[in-house]
């Protein structure tokens, strides 16, 4: 299928960085919201991105003006009876998503793919709200979009292959880097993220080190910043959501540590309320405080912590999502470095298992599970590849297969 205009939905954060690299890829796109001054603060920030390129010496003043003229500002869904594409980016509430597609079903062609950004939320049910689940898909970009690489293509249960093939092709239009992934809580990368996440609160209340050593083991592993700073730039109010999903649907492997709620009520969420782990306004940091309390009713003995504690739990959720067939273990890998960042010399989390050797990775999990709890207990598919002596690299034989 041509796509010869897109739509999208939301001029908010995310929608507004889509228009920009729709723009950007040379096709018109209509950006909608609910009144003009959401619309204009979008258009807003689709020049700012243009200006910033023109800064650096990317883009002539007058190649922004061409993209610009490509983006149509509008309150109205009548701009939206020739899109091919729409993407919605609302606020994350189904009732208000499953509104918006009703709407969308009524109004654009019966040909149009609809698609969401939803994070978290449940593709088939929004399909559901439609005529046309068939045409229905996931299209999750990452912030900020107009950087980030990847996209998560989601197809829900009624989802037509056609139309999973047609996204594709449309976000390689746009330069991104597709990725499928069958339908699940968290659905890949937010998933295999927030184990890491979790574990490192873990370490930090109870004492094993300081949420800096922590950042600063990360980043010597080869992550592109800390998983507090990351917290910090995601904000921990969108990290507690996509926690609590993930709880649901996976039970106490996932369950949060009692840090995130805690720095939750006290609206300790990142970058965006001005403090979070770290302070961005130059005044003494609650959170240093908050930690210490914490520590005291983990009885303050600090428990050990090592680069594994953090990286294994993603490891073991990667071997869950290849024995779920949420994604192939090669996208999983692909996944990890363009929406995570995972260090390229460790070409991705399950190459990097195979490098280690499955073997030494379970042993670890079960001594961790041993020390920490159940939540580390290995994935059923990495007990019976090791079972197999498909042990990685040194086997030539594991997640992957080596020559
Ligand atoms: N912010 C992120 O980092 C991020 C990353 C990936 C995915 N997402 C997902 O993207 C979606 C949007 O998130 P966001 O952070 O951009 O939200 P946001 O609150 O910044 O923007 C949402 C916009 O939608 C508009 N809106 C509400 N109802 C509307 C309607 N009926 N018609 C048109 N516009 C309407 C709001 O006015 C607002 O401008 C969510 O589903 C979120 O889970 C967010």
């Amino acid at each position: 299928m041509y796509i010869y205009k897109a739509g999208v939905v939301g001029a908010g954060t995310m929608g507004a960085e889509i228009a920009q690299v729709i723009s950007y890829s040379g096709l018109p796109v209509v950006l909608k919201d609910v009144n003009q001054d959401f619309v204009n603060s979008g258009l807003k920030k689709i020049r700012e991105i243009y200006k910033r390129r023109v800064e650096k010496g990317k883009m002539s003043a007058q190649d922004v003006e061409a993209k610009m003229m490509l983006v149509t500002g509008s309150t109205s869904y009548d701009d939206f009876k020739d899109v091919d594409i729409v993407v919605e980016a609302v606020p994350e509430k189904m009732e208000l998503k499953k509104k918006i597609f009703q709407e969308l079903d009524k109004v654009c062609p019966e040909g149009t793919i609809l698609s969401s950004n939803t994070s978290s939320l449940s593709i088939s049910e929004m399909g559901s709200a439609t005529r046309r689940p068939h045409k229905v898909v996931g299209l999750h970009f990452f912030f900020p979009a107009h950087i980030m690489k990847l996209v998560e293509v989601i197809p829900g249960l009624a989802t037509s292959d056609e139309t999973v093939d047609d996204v594709t092709s449309f976000s390689e239009s746009l330069r991104k880097i597709p990725v499928r992934v069958n339908e699940c809580a968290g659905f890949l990368v937010n998933r295999l993220l927030m184990p890491y996440l979790n574990e490192a609160a873990y370490c930090l209340q109870e004492g094993s080190a300081s949420m800096r050593e922590i950042d600063q083991a990360a980043v010597a592993f080869g992550m592109p910043m800390g998983p507090f700073t990351l917290v910090d730039n995601l904000g921990l109010d969108v990290c507690e959501e996509v926690g609590k999903i993930l709880l649901e649907s996976y039970g106490d492997r996932m369950r949060p540590a009692e840090l995130w709620k805690k720095f939750y009520d006290a609206k300790l969420l990142g970058r965006k309320s001005g403090a979070g782990f770290y302070n961005y306004q130059g005044t003494d940091s609650l959170a240093d405080k908050m930690v210490e309390e914490l520590r005291k009713q983990h009885g303050g003995k600090g428990s050990k912590f090592s680069i594994e504690r953090i990286i294994f739990p993603m490891i073991n959720e990667a071997a869950y999502c290849v024995q779920e067939h949420v994604s192939k273990a090669s996208d999983i890998d692909i996944a990890m470095r363009a929406g995570v960042g995972f260090p390229e010399d460790k070409a991705g989390i399950l190459a990097y298992g195979d490098k280690i050797g499955l073997d030494v990775v379970l042993s670890t999990l079960e001594k961790l599970a041993g020390e920490h709890g159940a939540r580390f207990w290995p994935c059923p598919l990495l007990r019976r590849l090791v079972g197999a002596n498909f042990l990685g690299v040194k086997t030539k034989r594991g997640f992957f297969e080596y020559t």
